[in-house]
């Protein structure tokens, strides 16, 4: 992030500390529990965002050997992504072009050599072309230049894999989609950085729970109160729209020591907490010394797996390094989860009739536009 855009997100909020005020933006609204109940909305979401958009499939230190692969299944669709021997990282539909078996298993981390069927023993080389098929008199048509895996876009940035679920017939233009949030976090600097305690796990919620529960501080003093809530101001927060990604910066209560201190110090990842909304399913969190991702899956409407992984600056050495970085896993998702505690309970309470709409208040407006772009992006 630009030193300038530091000093203008430090200014807002101490601002916002003196006049004991908020971000508040346009008016209240209003969200229909259709958005989080309906399958139909739910498969139209599945077809447009978590198809033919790049996702977050893994950090780029899980793959970042050659010979080094994995395989991601919670899009719907079978992902292979592969770092070829040639250093190349390429992503493939982990199906067999012969009858359509999965051809690397899940939980395998290396292909060593080329990828080989274990049906009927199509082999494939680490760069998807189609090398053996078995008895090839069987299948007098069978163009094996037009039958190699079927790729996928992909790209690393940001020390994430991002990869779009559906071939697409043109380019993605990666650096254009994520405009100017890319660019903020391509100057963290998190390239290279390791990946430390990945977590899987399922909760009874809509996908985009994660992004009303997340895009607002207005929660931290209440749902937080005996973790984190002590070290944020209250409903505080500053909160931009790059469209249709998202910024927000959450200022701790220490940054009030900045008054004291020549701008050109001024650190905003000291003085606060800066998390992306990275469109259409991933949060990166930036904190002092690393980031936090978390990706959601749809799995039907009312429930959703998260996939997270944290990016740490390089691979802990020493057990005072693991114990440290365990003890910041442990802070985080002890927050985190009473943060999902609420997500399931909203959610469980949506056929009881008590609501036709969820209610957002003026500060919560990031969430309210997070639904607008969902709302135009299906449309
Ligand atoms: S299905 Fe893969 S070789 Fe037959
Ligand atoms: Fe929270």
């Amino acid at each position: 992030m630009e030193h300038a855009t530091q000093v203008r997100l430090i200014k807002t909020a101490l601002d916002q500390f003196d006049r004991n005020a908020s971000d508040m933006q346009g008016g209240e609204a209003f969200s229909p529990l259709i958005r989080y109940l309906d399958p139909g909305i739910c498969k139209r979401e599945v077809e447009v965002l978590f198809r033919k958009l790049p996702l977050v499939i893994c950090a780029a230190s899980q793959v970042a050997k050659p010979g080094d692969c994995l395989t991601h299944d919670l899009s719907g669709v079978p992902i292979l992504v592969l770092r070829g021997r040639d250093g190349v990282l390429r992503a493939f539909l982990n199906v067999c072009r012969h009858r359509g078996t999965r051809l690397v298993p899940a939980g395998q981390t290396e292909c060593k050599g080329a990828i080989v069927c274990p049906y009927h023993a199509w082999t494939f080389a680490q760069d998807g072309r189609l090398v053996g098929v078995p008895h090839e008199e069987g299948f007098p048509t069978l163009n094996k230049a037009e039958n190699g895996l079927v790729e996928l876009q992909a790209h690393e940035a940001y020390g994430l894999v991002f990869v779009i679920p559906s071939p697409q017939d043109r380019k993605f233009d990666f650096d254009a989609w994520f405009g100017e949030a890319g660019a903020d976090l391509r100057r963290f600097g998190m390239d290279s950085s390791a990946h430390y305690f990945p977590r899987r796990f399922s909760r009874k919620m809509n996908w985009k729970m994660m992004f009303d529960a997340n895009l607002e501080t207005y929660h931290f003093r209440f749902a937080h109160t005996n973790t984190i809530a002590p070290m944020f101001g209250d409903n505080k927060g500053v909160f931009d729209v790059f469209d249709p990604h998202m910024r927000m910066f959450l200022p701790k209560r220490r940054m009030l020591e900045l008054r004291e201190k020549n701008e050109s110090e001024w650190n905003a990842r000291w003085a606060g907490n800066i998390i992306y909304a990275l469109f259409p399913n991933t949060i990166v969190l930036v904190e002092p010394d690393h980031a936090m991702t978390m990706t959601v899956w749809p799995d039907g409407p009312e429930h959703a797996v998260i996939d997270s992984v944290a990016l740490i600056p390089q691979e802990p050495q020493t057990d005072k390094a693991r114990d440290y970085w365990d003890r910041n896993m442990e802070i985080f998702w002890k927050a985190l989860d009473e943060d999902y505690d609420m997500m399931e309970s909203m959610q469980s309470t949506m056929h009881s009739g008590a609501n036709t709409d969820l209610r957002f208040g003026r500060f919560e407006h990031l969430s309210t536009r997070f639904h607008e772009i969902v709302e135009r992006e299906i449309a």
